[in-house]
């Protein structure tokens, strides 16, 4: 099922199984042979990857595996972190769409509906030295897996109670893409952070974190300029990279 779109997933490549969605997307920009918006769709990862080095499982066939290619070089590296936000919030209102209105993005890019996640993200850039050249924007969503290893994960099919059309999904969801994208290109980059924060899973409310050794109690009130974390803790406003602070769910 074609998207209607401008670029996005106009040029599609449908790979029944491979290792990693953005492993065979890096090849096809290294090859040459990728245009803006060129998607790689598949049904089974085998070597499925996620944030942070881990690994991301899926069952076949049943959920939305794609990478899709980029090349935001209007924005500069230090804003790089609003590509996160458009994309997180294009998921996002594919979720909100199918009936998921309380589904949230956990910060980075994850994307959570009460307490679980449902799909994750993870965007590969290349850059020169001031903009960015080449993103890879990877995407895992759970459609209609109904089982899962581990106990922290859901699925669209889980929440809603009925199995959904992957392929029509997946077409809807690079519209979504395309319309959050082009807000970014056309610098609509308030309008993105603000709706981003609106959605942020535990905004502005305490809970718990875990930073280095400690476990600290905290509020989350924004994301900087360079995608760190804000986070409150006993009067304090500190700021935290991806890889320094964990939620303690
Ligand atoms: C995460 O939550 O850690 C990010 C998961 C990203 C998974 C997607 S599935 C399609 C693309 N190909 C990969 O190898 N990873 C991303």
């Amino acid at each position: 099922m074609l998207p209607n779109t401008l670029f996005m997933g106009q040029q599609l490549f449908f790979l029944p199984v491979c290792e990693s969605t953005n492993s065979e997307a890096q090849q096809l920009l290294i090859k040459n042979k990728a245009t803006e918006g060129c998607v790689v769709l598949t049904d089974e990862q085998t070597r499925g990857r996620g944030q942070r080095g881990n690994s991301w499982e899926a069952a076949p066939g049943k959920n939305i595996t794609l990478s899709v290619i980029l090349s935001p070089v209007f924005l500069a590296v230090r804003h790089q972190f609003y590509l996160n936000m458009a994309v997180s919030l294009a998921v996002l209102d594919l979720l909100r769409e199918q009936g998921l209105e309380q589904a949230q993005v956990k910060w980075p890019n994850d994307l959570y509906f009460e307490d679980k996640k449902l799909g994750g993200i993870l965007i590969e850039n290349t850059v020169t030295s001031h903009s960015l050249q080449h993103s890879i924007v990877g995407i895992g969503l759970n459609v209609n897996q109904l089982h899962f290893g581990i106990g922290t994960a859901t699925s669209l099919a889980a929440v809603v109670g009925t199995q959904l059309d992957v392929k029509r999904l997946v077409a809807r969801l690079l519209e979504l893409l395309e319309k959050r994208y082009l807000e970014l290109r056309s610098g609509k980059v308030d309008k993105l952070k603000y709706e981003y924060l609106r959605a942020l899973y535990r905004y502005q409310e305490p809970h718990d974190y875990q930073v280095g050794q400690e476990k600290v109690r905290g509020c989350i009130m924004g994301v900087d300029e360079d995608g760190r974390l804000a986070l409150e803790v006993a009067g304090e406003l500190h700021y935290f990279a991806f890889k320094e602070v964990a939620y303690i769910i």
